[in-house]
């Protein structure tokens, strides 16, 4: 059942806490005379799932590197929960757990053991404590069989199943996914991105994606960001976005197949 006070239900021990949000005020970001980032605003609201999409290089992945404070602004601000992302009392205030674009298993470790990895780290719990969060978790994720494999005997879907749960062990009030869809079949798909609506609606924790996923987008978000070209050119509810009036959008999320359009020129350069 959906929190119905604002607050973070945790999976593990059921407390609550006031459900988080993140602020970008004005967040530019450069590398060397890239701007990839130019003057962006954004709220992310306590409780929200929000989808931020963007082509291939448009910055999304860099955007969530802010939030949990791998890169800092150029200039601008990022808040989390009110706190400057940058300072490392951010993360000790604020839970939170990034599903990562690639996965970022470690190989040599069993899935039961890649689960508790963090909780280990930092001592959250007694061996038999964290035996308890590892196996809700992947009962959570409908992966209590794949406890003893190692990832080189998953299937991508399951792999990144494997992310979310470990990303799950981490209590979080915030819950980022970079890409969870990627490489999957239509179907896997699907899953994933109700695993992700389901998360958020069973424990009210703050979500965002990042996809190229049209349906993961149209389907599970509450709002929708576009990022290209450093900015955000659309910002709203996806139900506009089935139609869309702005050109640039059009062409972004419903490209049209055209063996005669020099798309590819583009990217020689
Ligand atoms: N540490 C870095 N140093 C220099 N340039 C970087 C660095 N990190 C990212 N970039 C550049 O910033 C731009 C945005 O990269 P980013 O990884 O955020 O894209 P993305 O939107 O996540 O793309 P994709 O959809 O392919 O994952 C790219 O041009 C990339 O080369
Ligand atoms: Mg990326």
């Amino acid at each position: 059942m959906a929190s119905s006070t604002g607050h973070t239900r945790n999976p593990f021990t059921e407390v609550e806490t006031p459900a988080v949000g993140v602020k970008l005020e004005g967040l530019t970001k450069s590398f060397g005379d890239h701007v990839v980032l130019d003057n962006i605003t954004l709220s992310v609201e306590p409780g929200e799932i929000f989808v931020l999409m963007g082509p291939s290089g448009s910055g999304k992945s860099v955007l969530l590197k802010h939030i949990v404070g791998l890169e800092a602004p150029t200039s601008g601000r990022v808040l989390v929960d009110g706190h400057d992302a940058t300072s490392g009392e951010t993360r000790e205030k604020v839970r939170m757990a990034m599903v990562f674009q690639a996965g970022a298993l470690f190989n040599s470790l069993t899935v039961y053991d890649n689960l508790a990895l963090y909780p280990r780290e930092h001592r959250v719990a007694d061996e038999a404590g964290i035996k308890d969060k590892v196996m809700r978790a992947l009962q959570i994720l409908s992966l209590e069989d794949a406890a003893k494999k190692f990832p080189s005997e998953l299937s991508g879907g399951m792999k990144k199943r494997v992310a979310i749960a470990r990303a799950l062990v981490m209590e979080p009030q915030l819950m980022m996914y970079d890409e969870p869809t990627s490489e999957l079949d239509p179907v896997m798909s699907a899953t994933i991105s109700e695993i992700i609506a389901s998360l958020k609606d069973e424990y009210h924790v703050t979500t965002l994606v990042v996809s190229h996923d049209r349906e993961l987008a149209l389907n599970i978000a509450e709002r929708v960001g576009i990022l290209m070209d450093g900015k955000l050119i659309f910002l709203g509810k996806p139900d506009e976005l089935r139609q869309p009036k702005d050109e640039q959008v059009a062409a972004f999320l419903y490209p049209k197949i055209d063996l005669k359009h020099p798309r590819y020129k583009k990217l020689e350069t």
